[in-house]
């Protein structure tokens, strides 16, 4: 018997990274995108990419081929198609899913399938969405299951390969057994499988994100209170931290949330409960937290430093080592004492001083190249 052949779609930042792994794993993988260009420069070999370790697993590959025909993994040979188009945030909070959708009517114009397949959503999307999906596509022998990933941008591949857990809402049984084989094959660790409905998965998705960025607001919220009053914030923190039912991970003193995945999450979450005319207080509030604790830090640096000291940043990416400014909280905090008139020296790679050049003009006193 040959090898078992899976279609991922939408092989961006995160679909390569999860084809590859596959091939890894063993898998015949087809990769399907509607960039062309970007498909050959992938079928080519000669992908540049920032994410650790992606161009050496594209170097190593022997099946894995990139494609924009979509119907290449809609013959009966592929019983396990994963879809991992973007689905951006509009600027009222949620997920826009228009992408998934154009996929779903895609799908359909292909007609009915002699078979059933999964169809593995890992795109992030709305509570709710791949219910409707579901019903959209069963006529045709769909089976849709949700199933999102828990990785962070500067170590995708890492994070594919060892999950604390996978998520899988599961279209049934036997869609939910072929993704978690599927899991079993790829990660070099012992995940824990959390199985349940589509819906659940989604609510499940978002909320553990939802809970990171209240750990981190917390953390800063009693760490701005120890600074105001002259107390020990780290010694303060490490201690609760200890307590093992609420563990230290995620409780330090630092930066507010950013990035492109926790406020994201967390406003679709608040949307979400919105919707259902449930206010998520907690949610809304790690967003304000978030905001004082920005307005916290600039008095503070305003009030540490003297108005001719130059203040350094050594990075200013949402977090360090990566080339990501989107919601970044250190960016914020440079831009804020900048235009308080502070001279700032920030540094960074030139790709990322560039989109900051092009974004907020000269403001910084020095850019160093990194
Ligand atoms: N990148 C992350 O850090 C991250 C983390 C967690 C979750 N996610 C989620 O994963 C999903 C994918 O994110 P990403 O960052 O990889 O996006 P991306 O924009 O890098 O990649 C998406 C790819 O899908 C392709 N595409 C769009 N429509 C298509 C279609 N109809 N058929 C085939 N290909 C199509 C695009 O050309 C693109 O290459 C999103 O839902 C995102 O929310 C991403």
């Amino acid at each position: 018997m040959g090898k078992k052949k899976i279609g991922v779609i939408g092989i961006g930042k995160l679909g390569l990274c999860f084809a590859l792994n596959l091939e890894q794993a063993g898998y015949e993988v087809r990769g399907i995108d509607i960039n062309e260009t970007y498909v050959q420069v992938i079928n080519e070999k000669k992908l540049k990419s920032y994410e650790p370790g992606l161009e050496q697993l594209l170097q190593k590959t022997v099946y894995f081929q990139a494609s924009t025909a979509l119907h290449s993994v809609l013959t009966d040979d592929f019983d396990t198609i994963f879809v991992v188009v973007a689905t951006p945030s509009p600027p009222d909070g949620g997920y826009d899913h228009q992408h998934v959708d154009k996929l779903a009517e895609d799908l359909i114009r292909f007609g009915k399938r002699n078979q059933h397949i999964d169809l593995v959503i890992s795109c992030t999307t709305m509570p709710g969405y791949c219910n409707e999906l579901a019903d959209k596509l069963a006529p045709y022998q769909y089976k849709v299951s949700y199933n999102p990933e828990f990785i962070a941008q500067g170590s995708i591949i890492k994070d594919q390969l060892f999950p604390d857990m996978v998520l899988i809402g599961e279209a049934d049984a036997a869609s939910g057994d072929s993704i978690e084989s599927i899991y079993r094959s790829i990660c070099k660790n012992e995940p824990r499988f959390a199985r349940m409905d589509r819906l659940s998965a989604e609510i499940t998705k978002l909320s553990i994100n939802c809970f990171l960025t209240t750990k981190i607001s917390f953390a800063n919220s009693i760490g701005d209170l120890c600074e105001k009053v002259g107390a020990q914030t780290d010694n303060v923190l490490k201690a609760i931290g200890a307590d093992s039912r609420i563990g230290g991970k995620y409780l330090g003193y630092g930066f507010g949330f950013g990035g492109p995945c926790l406020p994201r999450d967390n406003r679709a979450l608040n949307k979400f409960a919105q919707q259902n005319d449930y206010p998520l207080l907690l949610g809304q509030t790690t967003d304000e937290v978030n905001r004082k604790h920005l307005e916290f830090q600039i008095e503070w640096y305003l009030k540490s430093f003297d108005a001719e000291d130059t203040i350094s940043f050594d990075y200013i990416t949402y977090k360090k080592d990566s080339i990501i400014i989107e919601e970044s909280q250190q960016l914020a905090l440079a831009v804020g004492l900048a235009r308080a008139g502070r001279k700032v020296r920030i540094k960074a790679q030139k790709i990322v001083l560039d989109e900051v050049t092009s974004i907020y003009g000269n403001i910084f006193h020095e850019m160093i190249v990194q």
